[in-house]
């Protein structure tokens, strides 16, 4: 049985059978005053968020529904780091659970085989350049066996890929300690490393995309990431566009 054995994140715990959306209560306590580290989970999320305004599957009982609350002392531009920061956590621990390969798709999709298993949402309180807090939303599909129709082609869960029930607490408490450690990291000695240690896990860099973001859509080639974490595209027109939100598709 694997442990939790992290100093920060997790030193507070909330745990709720059922709530609209771990991140709007992760806000709501974040308002009303909470631990730097305090973690939020719940069995079941009745309107789970997605990015870009989607919905997050969360039903009763079969996956991770967890937010981070933070206070760190960084600029507001340092915000996509943390949620690349997470994505190599969350690829670490499940890596380390499944034994399968994890890819990452920019910013935050973490796939096996191309098959979405986990989200991760940042939402953050800033005035200025003042981080207030900053939430971190991580979904986990984990003991799904199956996911409703329109999901049923791009979604997988952990159990669906090793064929057995995979201990979600383990799995939460695998991916806090990989996430602390690689936190620290990032906090003492800069993006750098996160910076490679978030492209070996990179399924985009390299190939073909298409960027649709707010208000354009952008192909070319996914050439990088930068040190703020942003993508670096390459039109065809040679002109590279740095992405800070969107959602990338390998042009086929
Ligand atoms: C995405 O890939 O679109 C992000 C999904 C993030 C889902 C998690 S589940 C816990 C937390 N609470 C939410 O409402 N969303 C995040």
């Amino acid at each position: 049985q694997k442990q939790l054995r992290t100093n920060l994140v997790g030193r507070n715990m909330i745990y709720r059978e059922r709530v609209d959306s771990t991140n709007i209560l992760a806000r709501q306590t974040g308002e009303t005053g909470f631990v730097d580290g305090t973690v939020i989970l719940a069995e079941e999320q009745t309107a789970g968020k997605g990015r870009l305004g989607r919905v997050w599957h969360s039903p009763m009982g079969t996956g991770i529904n967890m937010s981070l609350l933070l206070r760190p002392a960084i600029p507001v531009s340092d915000a996509a780091k943390i949620t690349l920061l997470t994505g190599a956590a969350v690829a670490r621990g499940l890596e380390e659970i499944t034994g399968l390969k994890i890819g990452i798709k920019w910013p935050n999709d973490l796939q096996i085989q191309g098959k979405k298993v986990s989200g991760i949402l940042t939402e953050i309180k800033a005035d200025m350049d003042q981080i207030h807090y900053l939430i971190v939303g991580i979904g986990i599909n984990v003991n799904e066996q199956d996911f409703p129709e329109e999901l049923r082609e791009t979604a997988t869960s952990l159990h669906m890929e090793v064929g057995r029930q995979v201990s979600r607490i383990e799995t939460a408490a695998v991916v806090l300690n990989h996430w602390e450690e690689i936190y620290q990291r990032f906090l003492t000695q800069g993006f750098t490393v996160v910076r490679e240690e978030w492209k070996q896990y990179a399924v985009t860099l390299g190939k073909e995309v298409h960027v649709r973001t707010i208000n354009e859509t952008i192909h070319g080639q996914a050439l990088d990431i930068d040190e703020d974490g942003l993508l670096l595209v390459q039109d065809e027109d040679h002109q590279i566009h740095r992405i800070m939100a969107g959602d990338v598709t390998l042009r086929t």
